[in-house]
């Protein structure tokens, strides 16, 4: 039998984890102790992540989903009330409003920044609106401060660790903000997510939330209201440590990646921006192309790992008929992300915009 050659050879990956033997010794501690939850790693990530995020609690939780439901369920969210929602974010967003009853508005998204258009927000406003939902997307800091005032903004911050909107971390900007750490983020435990705020208030029922609501959450004294076991593990939070202990040096990483990009890409494709003063979190580098489809079926016949965006909310069953998105479905039909990872290669950053180049001006 002849073997066939090896299909990753000259395959440029869309997404590769910098981790290694920093999170093995870190994982072995927690095996050797015993403790596998609820124990120390769990506090350690913890205070490491309210560092980066600027806030003075933050609450380990298994995904960001897991982290905007408890988000939503803190803030008090429920049946009959309203909050607004990116009509362009991964479904997550929304799926947690519609889970604890409440309706998700959708709202329309600048096509360019592809982040919630804030005049149209304005227009969505009505006295059941409770709240807004605010997604910094692919670590592109919202104007949350264009919102319409009065209401509680929770940060989905998924793919925003690092990111800062002027001097201030995004994770810091709203009521509670929430991240995630699936493996295309630049912390990953796996899975994982976590809310983060300085709300005592929010804090503490958040904690509870994700501990079957237990009252006090380091109690077990009474649970006025049923709620989840979604805590995250010693060994994954051990993951997740020596990632947040060089942050710095990690963001830089992809902070250069990035540059490398958009200086070879720059009148290729719409490359991705900030407002001035502010840091990109780098979840993902997205541009935007006419023809994505074709483009992105050329990039990976040549080995080139990329993928769509994200999703438009009012072509999913779950979210159809709430009326016309444009700007949602200009970013939903023009997002093209690139391969994003702290091994890419000055070699395979040339090839990927020289595959680019040719595939949006020959056709
Ligand atoms: C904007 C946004 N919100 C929420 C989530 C959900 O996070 P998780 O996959 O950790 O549940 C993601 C995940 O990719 C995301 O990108």
């Amino acid at each position: 039998m002849v073997s066939k050659p090896s299909p990753s050879a000259d395959v440029v990956r869309l997404a590769k984890p910098p981790v290694g033997e920093e999170e093995l010794a870190e994982i072995r501690e927690v095996l050797e102790s015993g403790q596998l939850t609820m124990g120390p790693k769990v506090a350690e990530f913890e205070s490491l992540l309210a560092a980066l995020a600027g806030t003075s609690d933050a609450i380990a939780v298994s995904s960001g989903t897991a982290a905007l439901h408890v988000a939503v369920l803190a803030l008090g969210i429920g049946p009959g009330d309203e909050v607004l929602v990116p009509a362009y974010t991964f479904p997550a967003t929304a799926n947690v409003v519609a889970l604890v009853g409440a309706t998700p508005v959708l709202v329309d998204v600048d096509p360019l920044t592809m982040n919630m258009d804030a005049e149209d927000a304005a227009r969505r406003v009505t006295p059941r609106t409770k709240a807004v939902l605010a997604v910094h997307l692919f670590g592109r800091p919202a104007r949350l401060e264009e919102l319409p005032e009065g209401l509680p903004v929770v940060e989905d911050a998924a793919g925003a660790l690092g990111a800062r909107r002027g001097d201030r971390p995004c994770g810091s900007l709203g009521s509670i903000a929430c991240f995630s750490f699936h493996p295309r983020k630049i912390v990953t435990t796996g899975e994982g997510g976590a809310v983060t705020t300085s709300d005592a208030g929010l804090a503490e029922a958040s904690r509870s939330l994700r501990h079957h609501g237990w009252s006090p959450s380091d109690g077990y004294v009474d649970m006025p209201a049923p709620a989840f076991n979604y805590r995250l593990s010693d060994v994954l939070c051990a993951l997740g440590i020596p990632q947040l202990r060089r942050f710095d040096e990690l963001y830089a990483a992809y902070d250069r990646i990035a540059a490398g990009y958009t200086e070879r890409l720059a009148g290729i494709v719409t490359t991705p921006t900030t407002d001035p003063g502010d840091r990109h979190g780098w979840q993902a580098y997205v541009v935007q192309v006419d023809e994505r489809d074709r483009v992105m079926e050329g990039l990976r016949a040549q080995g080139i790992q990329c993928q769509i965006g994200t999703y438009a909310l009012h072509r999913l069953g779950a979210y159809r008929g709430q009326g016309s998105f444009p700007g949602a479905d200009l970013a939903f039909e023009r997002a093209l992300a690139l391969p994003l990872h702290t091994g890419l290669t000055e070699l395979e950053l040339d090839r990927v915009a020289e595959a680019l180049d040719k595939l949006v001006s020959h056709h």
